[in-house]
C-alpha cells in the first residue's frame, strides 16, 4: 500500500546559528521521511531558510555586512549541521534563489489582477520583532500580542491581500477537516483566534522602511512581506507554476511541521493564501511543541540554548536524535538536560539495546561465529516474539498518529523482553552443557528478533541501525520496513557475525550534585498519631501519603547489599529522583527499568547504604514472592493515586 509523502520543515530564518529546536524539527522531519522511504512511498523532503525581512537585515547589519552576505555565511551553518545530523532531504531552498523569487511575483501579480490584493492606508501598531501588524485590540498592555515587546504607531500605504472574506470558508474547512490541523487542540487554538473577525493581512512593506525582500512586481516602491514570500516556498521548491508534473506528483504535501511558534501563519494564513490561489491544502499541519531547557523557555537572553553540535559530541549524532524522539511526546513541550541525555542514553540504548546486540555476539562467537538454523524450543520464546511483533506493529500505526515516542517504546520494550528471555534461557549454561539443540534457537531467535528491531529503529539511528546489521552479518544489506512483511527476512542464520566494539559504550555520568541528605539518626520515632479505633484511618490520615506512579528510567545494583538495587524513577518532575528499594532479590536491574510502579512520593528523603532516596515503592509480599504493584494500563509517570 505504498503511496506518496512529502514533508516539508520551516524554513529557518538566517539571523543566527541554528539551535535545538531548528535541529529537532529537521530530524523530525527525516525520520518520517525515512520510515515512509523504508515503507516504499514516493517520498520528498524539503527544508531550507527563510532570507529576507527584518530580521535578517538588522543582523546583517549589526555584522556590517549586506544581507545577502550575511546571508550567504549563515546558511552554512544549517547545511553543515544537517549534513552532520545524517539529514536526507531531497532539497533546500532559499527564499533569495531566483527560482523562488519568480514564482512569488508571479503569484502576487495574479492575485493583484485580480483584484485579491489591493492598496489601502493602514494607520495601526507594528512589532517589528514579529514582523506584524496589530490593530489597537489586539495590543495586550499596549505591547506585542505575541512576544511581548513594545509595539510602534504606524501610518502608511500598504498594499493588502483579502485574507478576511475567507475567514467563513476557513473555519468551515478546519471544522470540516479534522486532519488539517494536528494535534487536534491545535485546531481549537486555531478557531478561537477566528473567533475575532479576521482583517486582510498587509502583504508589502515599503522600501523605505524595508528593503531586504522581493520587489513586488506591480510597485517597485514595495518588497514582499517576508511571511507572504516565505510561505510559498513549500510550493515553489516542487514545481508550482513552473513544472506541472512535478508539482501534482508532490502537492499537496502530507505532512507540514512546525513549531507551535508559528501556528497562525500555517494555520490561516497559509491556507487562505492556497485558497485564493486555487491551490488545494496541504494534507496536515502539525505543530509540535517547545523544547525548554530543564523548566525554562531557551532564549538568547537567558544564554541557555543549547547546542545541538555539543549534544553531537557528547553522546553521538544517532543517540541524540534518538533522545530527542524518544523524549517529546508530539504536540506537547519537552525538557532537556543533559543529565536525562545521559541517563536514557545509558539505559536504553547501553544496558538494553547495545547489551542485547553483544550478548547475542559472544555467545556467537564461543559457538564458532556463524548465527545457526534454530534448534529445539526453549518454551521461553513466546514473550519476546510477541513483544517484536507488537512493536512491528505498533510502529507502523503510531507513526501514522504521529505518536513517535511510544513506536519508540514499543522497540524498547521488545529489547527488555530479549534481555529477559536470554536471562531466563541462560544460554551460557546450555553452552557449558552442550545443549546445542536449545542454544541455537536462543542465538538465532535474538540475532533474528534484534534484525527486525534495527529496521524499526533504523529511521532514527540510521549509522548505529546499519552497523547492527553488518555486526550480525548483515552486510551493507538495507533491509526496510517493507521487507519485514516478507517471510525470509528475519532469517539470518548460516551469517558470520562481526566481533565488534560496544555499540553504545556506557558514559560515566560524573557524580551528580544531589545535595548530601544528613544521615538521619536512627529511626527517629515520631509520636505516632494513631486514633481510635487503632486499625482504622481517617480519609484524612490516609491522603497524606501522596501515591504516585513513577516510570523506572535506571537501576543498578548498589556496592555492597545483595538486596538492594539503586533505582532512578521519573515522578514527572523536572529530573529524576534516586529510590533504593530492597528488591534486588526478586528483580534484576534490566527486569525493573521501564516499569510504571507505585511509590510514596512525599517520605522524608533518607540515605541509604550511602545512596539517597526519595520516595519507597509499593510491593506485594507472600511467603518467598515479591511482586511490585504496578498500574493496569498505560498512565504516565507522576500521577496521582488515590
Ligand atoms: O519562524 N523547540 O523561523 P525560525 C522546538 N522563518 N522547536 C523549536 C524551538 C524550540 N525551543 N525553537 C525553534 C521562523 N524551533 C520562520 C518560519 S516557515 C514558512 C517560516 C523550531 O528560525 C520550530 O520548528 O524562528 C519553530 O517553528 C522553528 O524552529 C522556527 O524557526
Ligand atoms: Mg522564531
Amino acid at each position: 500500500m505504498s503511496g506518496k509523502f512529502y514533508v516539508t520543515t520551516p524554513i529557518y530564518y538566517v539571523n543566527d546559528k541554528p539551535h535545538i529546536g531548528h535541529a529537532y524539527t529537521t530530524i523530525l522531519a527525516d525520520v518520517l521521511a525515512s520510515f515512509h522511504r523504508s515503507l516504499g512511498d514516493d517520498t520528498y523532503f524539503l527544508t531550507g531558510t527563510d532570507e529576507h525581512g527584518q530580521k535578517v537585515e538588522n543582523a546583517a547589519a549589526k555584522n556590517g555586512i549586506l544581507p545577502q552576505q550575511h546571508a550567504d555565511e549563515t546558511v552554512v551553518r544549517f547545511q553543515e549541521l544537517w549534513k552532520k545530523l545524517g539529514i536526507t532531504n531531497d532539497d533546500f531552498i532559499r527564499t533569495t534563489e531566483e527560482r523562488h523569487k519568480s514564482i512569488v511575483r508571479q503569484i502576487m501579480q495574479t492575485l493583484y489582477d485580480r483584484g485579491e490584493i489591493y492598496k489601502a492606508e493602514y494607520t495601526g501598531w507594528y512589532c517589528v520583532g514579529c514582523e506584524r501588524y496589530f490593530t489597537e485590540k489586539d495590543l495586550v498592555e499596549g505591547k506585542c500580542p505575541d512576544c511581548g515587546r513594545e509595539v510602534s504607531a504606524l501610518k502608511e500605504s500598504n498594499y493588502f491581500f483579502r485574507m478576511s472574506k475567507y475567514q467563513d470558508w476557513l473555519i468551515d474547512y478546519i471544522k470540516t477537516h479534522p486532519e488539517f490541523i494536528q494535534p487536534a487542540f491545535r485546531a481549537n487554538e486555531t478557531l478561537g483566534f477566528l473567533k475575532q473577525p479576521l482583517a486582510d493581512l498587509c502583504v508589502s512593506r515599503p522600501k523605505a522602511r524595508l528593503s531586504w525582500g522581493i520587489e513586488l512586481p506591480f510597485d517597485s516602491e514595495y518588497v514582499c512581506y517576508v511571511w507572504f514570500d516565505a510561505l510559498i516556498n513549500y510550493i515553489s521548491a516542487v514545481g508550482y507554476l513552473k513544472d506541472d508534473k512535478e508539482f501534482a506528483r508532490r502537492w499537496p504535501a502530507s505532512c507540514q511541521l512546525i513549531g507551535k511558534d508559528i501556528l497562525t501563519t500555517h494555520s490561516v494564513y497559509w491556507p487562505t493564501m492556497l485558497k485564493a490561489m486555487g491551490v488545494e491544502l496541504p494534507r496536515t499541519i502539525f505543530a509540535h511543541g517547545w523544547w525548554l531547557t530543564g523548566n525554562t523557555k531557551m532564549s538568547k537572553s537567558l544564554g541557555n540554548v543549547v547546542n545541538p553540535m555539543d549534544m553531537i559530541g557528547l553522546v553521538g549524532v544517532d543517540a541524540f536524535r534518538y533522545f530527542l524522539m524518544s523524549e517529546m511526546t508530539l504536540g506537547n513541550d519537552a525538557s532537556f538536560t543533559q543529565e536525562a541525555l545521559l541517563r536514557r542514553y545509558n539505559s536504553d540504548l547501553a544496558n538494553d539495546l547495545g547489551n542485547l546486540l553483544s550478548r547475542v555476539v559472544k555467545l556467537t562467537l564461543r559457538a564458532g561465529g556463524v548465527i545457526p538454523a534454530p534448534g529445539e524450543p526453549t518454551g521461553n520464546e513466546e514473550e519476546f516474539n510477541a513483544a517484536v511483533a507488537e512493536a512491528v506493529n505498533g510502529m507502523r500505526s503510531c507513526l501514522e498518529n504521529m505518536k513517535l515516542d511510544q513506536g519508540i517504546a514499543s522497540v524498547l520494550n521488545a529489547v527488555r523482553a530479549g534481555n529477559r528471555y536470554v536471562e531466563q534461557c541462560a544460554p551460557w549454561a546450555m553452552a557449558k552443557n552442550n545443549d546445542t539443540a536449545h542454544l541455537n534457537t536462543v542465538l538465532y531467535t535474538v540475532a533474528a528478533n534484534l534484525r527486525k528491531l534495527a529496521v524499526l529503529l533504523a529511521p532514527v539511528m540510521p549509522g548505529k541501525m546499519a552497523e547492527l546489521q553488518r555486526v550480525l552479518g548483515g552486510g551493507e544489506e538495507l533491509l526496510t520496513i517493507g521487507d519485514l512483511a516478507s517471510g525470509s527476512f528475519a532469517d539470518p542464520a548460516g551469517r558470520t557475525v562481526i566481533e565488534s566494539d560496544p555499540l553504545f559504550p556506557r558514559i560515566q555520568i560524573e557524580a551528580e550534585s544531589t545535595p548530601e541528605v544528613p544521615k538521619k539518626e536512627k529511626k527517629e520515632k515520631k509520636a505516632a498519631p494513631v486514633q481510635e479505633p487503632a486499625e482504622l484511618v481517617t480519609i484524612d490520615q490516609f491522603c497524606k501519603v501522596k501515591l504516585k506512579t513513577a516510570k523506572v528510567v535506571a537501576a543498578e545494583k548498589l556496592e555492597g547489599a545483595d538486596k538492594l538495587l539503586k533505582l532512578r524513577i521519573d515522578v514527572g518532575e523536572a529530573e529524576p529522583r534516586p529510590l533504593v528499594a530492597g528488591v534486588a532479590k526478586y528483580y534484576t536491574p534490566e527486569q525493573i527499568i521501564g516499569k510504571t510502579i507505585v511509590i510514596v512520593s512525599n517520605l522524608q528523603p533518607a540515605t541509604i547504604r550511602g545512596a539517597e532516596s526519595r520516595g519507597m515503592l509499593l510491593a506485594a509480599k507472600a511467603g518467598k514472592d515479591l511482586r511490585l504493584v504496578t498500574v493496569d494500563g498505560d498512565i504516565p509517570a507522576g500521577a496521582d493515586i488515590g
